[in-house]
């Protein structure tokens, strides 16, 4: 980090400082507090006023931690520090006492700066209000896709358009996984301990690899998109862990990648009205796809509005210093608020789109089946589609050598577009068939056009 940076106009700013706490010292509020620190100069002179930190409340006093602070500013008194703060920046994490202080701090005036996904989409509204209510703001762009600038481009740059579709890779670990399967080959459970030994993924990776961090960041990111609230409990969730290597093998057949997605669009239910689906899972997407090509434990978030069309957003979606990135960028936005008075805009949700369950949502299967290889057989899979409304897009067979010499085959088929109900029932149905050994996997197929 480079040292104190005095900004051009500093010494000429005559006004308070704007008081800053920051709630948490882990990795990100370590990088927080370097740079408040080691940036002061420019920082006062893009705010328009010194930022001055009042104080870092953590759980224990007295760990080693190498930071160009004064010692005198650490407490475990949290309660106490929001009180005289005029910007709180919490980068504790977990609903509770993050929550209950976030409360505190916009009771006592203070704006809040945020990276935590999992508070906003279980409780996102009763935040919201509360800091439109004390007239403060609630900024929170570090708890979507790290660094990427992406939750203010939605909520203000894209504020005169209409969103229709908002398709990312917002989860690192899952991506590096899956990005190590397609590359090496190797299973599920070797590429997870592979990331864990790299510290991508956690000692308990169930949060990642089961699609919960990605589906709290997918709420937060259909809200706005969408003017509509959504929480964690509206997302439909379906995390890598079944994903086989026999899946990722499957899908370079097809020309195509593996990638967890977050996915909100629009979409309309039966009687015609507008809804949104918002839903992470895995899916098979085109290699041509400017998602596929994002690599390691990077996140791209991909945007489609009517009149901008379609917008990529790339970066590093994890990590202290891109993180502290963005905690910093919502800093220095609120608190030149505090300088000028007035908040920045509040989250909208006039539209209350409902949310579309995942039967009626329209989507696309890649479908791997064990079957006998003889006559009728391709007849009967394809009837089984038929009856339940599903049109074949493509299908394809492998011949399989077996040990006994019973002739058996390997069909591949994928779909154009149906309900999820109508995909899910119809496989069911194939599952029960006597002439097909097993269903060997599906995967939902996104990023096509048919
Ligand atoms: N664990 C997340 C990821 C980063 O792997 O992307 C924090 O949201």
């Amino acid at each position: 980090m480079g040292a104190d940076r005095a900004g051009p106009t500093e010494g000429t700013l005559a006004v308070e400082p704007v008081k800053v706490a920051l709630l948490g010292c882990g990795v990100v509020g370590t990088e927080v507090a370097r740079l408040l620190t080691t940036q002061s100069g420019e920082l006062a002179s893009r705010v328009g006023a010194p930022l001055e930190l009042v104080g870092i409340a953590v759980r224990r006093l007295g760990r080693d931690r190498d930071l160009p602070v004064d010692p005198s500013l650490f407490t475990t008194d949290a309660e106490e520090l929001v009180t005289r703060a005029d910007v709180v920046v919490e980068v504790i994490g977990g609903i509770e006492p993050a929550r209950s202080l976030v409360l505190r701090a916009f009771a006592h005036g203070a704006s809040v700066v945020t990276a935590n996904k999992a508070l906003l989409a279980a409780d996102g509204p009763t935040l919201y209000e509360a800091a439109a209510e004390n007239g403060v703001d609630l900024y929170y762009e570090a708890s979507v896709a790290g660094a990427i600038p992406l939750l203010r481009p939605l909520k203000e740059s894209l504020a005169g358009d209409r969103v229709t579709r908002v398709l990312g890779i917002v989860n690192g670990t899952t991506n590096y996984v899956l990005d190590q399967m397609d590359t090496t080959g190797m299973g599920f459970a070797e590429a997870v301990e592979q990331a864990q030994a790299l510290g991508y993924a956690e000692a308990d990776p169930t949060a990642d690899v089961e699609g919960f961090d990605a589906a709290a960041k997918a709420a937060i990111l259909a809200s706005l998109a969408f003017h509509t609230r959504v929480s964690l409990d509206d997302v439909h969730r379906e995390g890598i862990t079944e994903v086989s290597a026999a899946d990722v093998r499957a899908a370079q057949l097809q020309g195509c990648v593996v990638k967890l997605l977050a996915i909100c669009e629009r979409g309309v239910d039966a009687a015609g009205d507008e809804t949104v689906s918002v839903r992470v899972h895995p899916a098979m997407l085109p290699r041509a796809h400017q998602l596929a090509g994002v690599r390691g434990a990077f996140n791209a978030v991909y945007v489609e509005a009517e009149s901008a069309g379609q917008l990529m957003f790339y970066g590093p979606g994890a990590g202290g210093q891109p993180t502290a990135s963005a905690v910093m960028g919502d800093v220095v936005a609120v608190a030149r608020h505090k300088v000028v008075g007035g908040r920045g805009p509040g989250e909208s949700a006039y539209a209350q789109l409902a949310v579309q369950p995942m039967a009626e949502t329209v989507t696309r299967y890649h479908v791997r089946l064990d079957v006998a290889d003889k006559p009728g057989v391709l007849a009967q899979v394809a009837g089984v589609f038929a009856q339940h409304g599903v049109s074949i897009e493509a299908v394809q067979q492998r011949q399989v050598t077996t040990g006994d010499g019973a002739g058996r085959a390997v069909l591949v088929v994928v779909t154009h577009s149906a309900t999820d109900a109508a995909l899910a029932a119809t496989v069911e149905e194939l599952e029960d068939l006597e002439i097909v050994d097993s269903v060997a996997g599906v995967l939902r197929v996104e990023g096509g056009d048919a």
